[in-house]
C-alpha cells in the first residue's frame, strides 16, 4: 500500500468520525433542547360504534403527562394553555401525571386558572407520579379549577338532547381500578369513554360488559426516545410496544395513547415529539338503535 492511499484512508476515517460526532451532538442537542418543547397538536379521527348524531364531530382535547417541575415544563405549560384556549374543543380530558414534584402544584394551579372552560368542561384522572407527590393537594387544586375528578366514577355529557358517558379509573400502579363502578350509572345504550392513566388497564380491567367505546391513556410518553424505523427501547407497559402511542386495538375496546406533554428523567425526547391531540369522534357506521348513526 503506497503512502498516498494510506493518507486518503486516514482522511476518510477522520472525516467519517467527525461527521458522526457532529450528527451525535446534533441529536443530543435536539433531544434535550429542541424536541421536548416542540409540541404537536394533531387532530385524530376516532370511529366510535353507535355514536349519537349529536356527538359526530365532537372534539376532545386529550392532555396527559404534563410532569410539571421537570426541565422545560414551565415553558411547555405556557404553550399548553395557549393550545387549550386556541383549539376550541368541546371537552378537555386530562389523563394524569400532572406533576413530578409536590412543590410544582402551585405553578400548575396558576396555569390551570388561565384555561378557558370549554362548553362541556374539564375532566381528569390521576397518574402514578401524582400519587408519588401529594395527590390530595392535587385533587383539591383540580376541584378549585372546576376539573371533575373521575376516579372510579362517571357522569353524562349532554349535547343537543343526547348524552355520552365519560368516566375514569384510579391509576393501575398506585390506586384502585374499578371500571364496573365507573359505568354503573350509565344508561345501557350510551357511548362510554374511559379515562385511565395507564393503557394496560384495557388488558386487565376492561371487559365486554363495560361496553367501553374508547379509552384515553398516557403514561408511556411514546417511549420518549424512538429509534428511527425501529422500536422505543423503554416503554413502561407489560405489553411491550403495543401501547407505545396512537390508536390501539385492545381486547374489548380501543385505546388512544398520547405521547404526552412532558418528560421524566432523563429529560430527553428523540423522534418522539410531545403532543396534545384533538380526538374527533366519527361514526363507524354501526347502527345500534334509535338515534345512532
Ligand atoms: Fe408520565
Amino acid at each position: 500500500m503506497d503512502n498516498a492511499s494510506t493518507l486518503s484512508r486516514r482522511v476518510f476515517l477522520k472525516g467519517t468520525l467527525a461527521a458522526a460526532a457532529v450528527v451525535g451532538a446534533g441529536c443530543a442537542i435536539d433531544g434535550v433542547f429542541g424536541e421536548p418543547n416542540w409540541i404537536e397538536c394533531p387532530e385524530v379521527p376516532v370511529a366510535v360504534p353507535s355514536l349519537l348524531k349529536a356527538f359526530v364531530g365532537y372534539r376532545i382535547l386529550h392532555v396527559t403527562d404534563i410532569h410539571m417541575g421537570t426541565p422545560g415544563s414551565e415553558d411547555r405549560l405556557h404553550r399548553l394553555v395557549e393550545i387549550c384556549n386556541r383549539t376550541g374543543c368541546d371537552l378537555i380530558a386530562f389523563t394524569g401525571d400532572f406533576v413530578s414534584f409536590k412543590k410544582s402544584i402551585g405553578g400548575l394551579s396558576e396555569a390551570l386558572s388561565q384555561i378557558k372552560r370549554p362548553p362541556n368542561g374539564m375532566v381528569a384522572v390521576l397518574g402514578n407520579h401524582d400519587h408519588w407527590t401529594d395527590h390530595n393537594a392535587l385533587r383539591k387544586t383540580l376541584e378549585r379549577h372546576g376539573i371533575e375528578d373521575l376516579t372510579n366514577r362517571g357522569l353524562p355529557i349532554e349535547r343537543a338532547g343526547s348524552a355520552l358517558w365519560i368516566c375514569g379509573t384510579g391509576d393501575l400502579w398506585e390506586d384502585r381500578v374499578d371500571v364496573s363502578t365507573a359505568v354503573k350509572d350509565a344508561p345501557p345504550d350510551i357511548t362510554r369513554i374511559l379515562l385511565s392513566h395507564n393503557p394496560d388497564v384495557a388488558e386487565t380491567h376492561v371487559f365486554p360488559e363495560h361496553r367501553i367505546s374508547l379509552q384515553l391513556s398516557g403514561h408511556t410518553h411514546g417511549g420518549q426516545v424512538k429509534i428511527p424505523f425501529g422500536p422505543a427501547p423503554l416503554v413502561p407497559s407489560a405489553y411491550g410496544q403495543k401501547y407505545r402511542a396512537g390508536l390501539v386495538k385492545a381486547p374489548h375496546t380501543q385505546v388512544f395513547v398520547s405521547k404526552g406533554v412532558g418528560v421524566i428523567s432523563p429529560p430527553v425526547r428523540f423522534n418522539c415529539r410531545p403532543e396534545v391531540p384533538i380526538l374527533r369522534l366519527v361514526s363507524c357506521g354501526i347502527d345500534r338503535g334509535p338515534g345512532a348513526l
